[in-house]
């Protein structure tokens, strides 16, 4: 049943859904089945992954870790890197024999790959026991789509082309207890030349402020401590609504909100970072001194041909500035190495782009070409063997500045926001500073979702180690 096409979404489309969701409800709850969802990609799916989670909790699945014990499986894709898109293929063929052996279960495909109808099709020809597809502009809708896929033998396709109003009100099911992600806008205008982001999540739309801030009002009664605003460019959040406020206002009146202590945000365009986003951030008490600001390359040949819009200079002018501001401020960053025509000069000017600002941590990548973005078509595609030994040369110094970043932190005292136990070990709480960076410790169960002081003792290029020095 193939179902592509584009649609407004009507403000009262939530409340069509609920009569979907009880439906669901009717068939779902009290029979004990079980729901198994695969994240790929960035916060923002890994937030849409808690909303989908939040709709079948709410139906009455039960979220499991283990896939093939699962009633309903889904694969929440991501398009930015080709790897990932070949994890996905890779995961869901192998789910062939489960489907076999399991004919009730469901198997869904969601998220920005889905936007891209050749993908979609092919999952849909290759792996035709997939149940259900469908993409990131309609995600609120899943309740009606899962419906059809519990009902239909045919695999059940719905991929809306372009984006329609911001959707409110889909039930979420956060995964951490101390600290929640909020998307404060959706879409993209940038079209960096690189870039797929803008062609499957759309243009930029802001959330109204009165939403997000009655949404973290409700996270603060429930007890969360801290939020992580999402958005591809947070940084231009506002100016497509009616009511002009922009985001350093938004972040002044989240700031006043009692219980919530710490905010964050990502992902910071440096063209659009303004010395009024600066001053609020240096101003308000809450907003962590850390920002998450991608630099992609160091040669301003490169930027161009990336529409990157700022020059190297300018990108060093905004971290003088910062680091006025707020001295202290750990600053991280996202780098692309081997971009088409990127020489060795200009690599060498990335690297003397990360010793220059000397990052607390960053995320590189390897650049992939992405069907429909204009690098893709560029000529001067570098050989894989040479990105990877690019990779391999901007990781090594980008670690050895991390650990030296983090030599800085040993024997002091620093405040940690606790999370809960770290990954692996029941014995050992993890938390972070204000600055991001990562605190392991001994410490009792009480402390999780407190601030405690802890005296840092030893440090590694990804994490800290310390002791309990005091609480408050
Ligand atoms: N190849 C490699 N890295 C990419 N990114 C985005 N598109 C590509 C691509 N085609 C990286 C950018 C971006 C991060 C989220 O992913 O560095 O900031
Ligand atoms: Fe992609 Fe550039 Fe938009 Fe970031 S700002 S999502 S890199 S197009």
């Amino acid at each position: 049943m193939s179902n592509r096409k584009a649609i407004t979404v009507s403000p009262l489309e939530i409340e069509e859904q609920k009569h979907y969701i009880d439906e669901l409800k009717n068939r779902i709850w009290g029979k004990g089945l079980k729901y198994h969802i695969v994240t790929y990609g960035c916060q923002m799916n890994v937030h849409d992954s808690e909303k989908l989670a939040g709709i079948l909790n709410q139906i009455g699945y039960e979220e499991t870790d283990e896939q093939r014990e699962a009633d309903l499986i889904l694969f929440n894709t991501c398009c930015v890197r080709e790897n990932a898109e070949l994890r996905v293929y890779g995961n869901v063929g192998a789910l062939k024999s489960y489907k076999q052996a399991n004919p009730n279960s469901i198997i869904g495909v969601c998220g920005c790959m889905m936007q891209q109808n050749e993908i979609s099709d092919y999952i849909q020809q290759t792996f035709p026991f997939v149940d259900l597809i469908f993409g990131t502009h309609n995600l609120h809708r899943f309740p009606m789509l899962l419906l059809q896929a519990l009902d239909s033998n045919h695999t059940v396709v719905e991929v809306l082309e372009s984006e329609g109003a911001v959707v409110e009100h889909v039930p979420v099911k956060r995964t951490k207890g101390v600290s929640a992600w909020v998307t404060i806008m959706y879409g993209c205008n940038n079209f960096c030349s690189y870039c797929i982001v803008p062609y499957v999540r759309g243009r930029e739309r802001s959330r109204r402020p009165a939403d997000i801030l009655g949404e973290i009002r409700k996270l603060a009664a429930e007890g969360y401590k801290e939020v992580t605003l999402l958005g591809q460019n947070v940084n231009s959040y506002g100016k497509d609504l009616d009511e002009k406020l922009l985001f350093p206002q938004l972040l002044r009146k989240i700031n006043e909100i009692d219980e919530i202590e710490r905010i964050r945000f990502m992902t910071s365009h440096p063209k659009d970072l303004s010395d009024d986003l600066i001053q609020t951030m240096a101003e308000c008490d809450k907003v962590c001194k850390h920002l998450h600001l991608p630099i992609q390359a160091g040669s301003n040949r490169i930027l161009r041909k990336m529409n990157r819009k700022y020059s190297r200079e300018v990108y060093m002018e905004l971290v003088e500035k910062l680091r006025s501001a707020m001295p202290g401020i750990a600053l991280t960053t996202d780098i692309i190495v081997g971009f088409p025509g990127e020489t060795e000069e200009d690599f060498l000017e990335t690297l003397s782009a990360v010793e220059q600002v000397r990052y607390d941590s960053a995320f590189t990548f390897v650049y992939s070409p992405r069907r429909g973005t204009s690098a893709a078509k560029m000529k001067e595609q570098i050989l894989q063997s040479e990105k990877k030994q690019r990779l391999a040369r901007l990781n090594e110094l980008v670690n050895k500045i991390s650990k030296e970043k983090n030599l800085e932190y040993l024997d002091r005292n620093v405040k940690v926001l606790v999370e809960g136990y770290s990954k692996n070990r029941t014995d050992i709480l993890t938390g972070r500073t204000d600055t991001n960076k990562i605190v392991n410790f001994k410490g009792d169960t009480d402390l999780i979702g407190k601030t405690a002081m802890i005296k840092i003792t030893e440090a590694h290029s990804w994490s800290l180690e310390g002791k309990v020095a005091e609480t408050n």
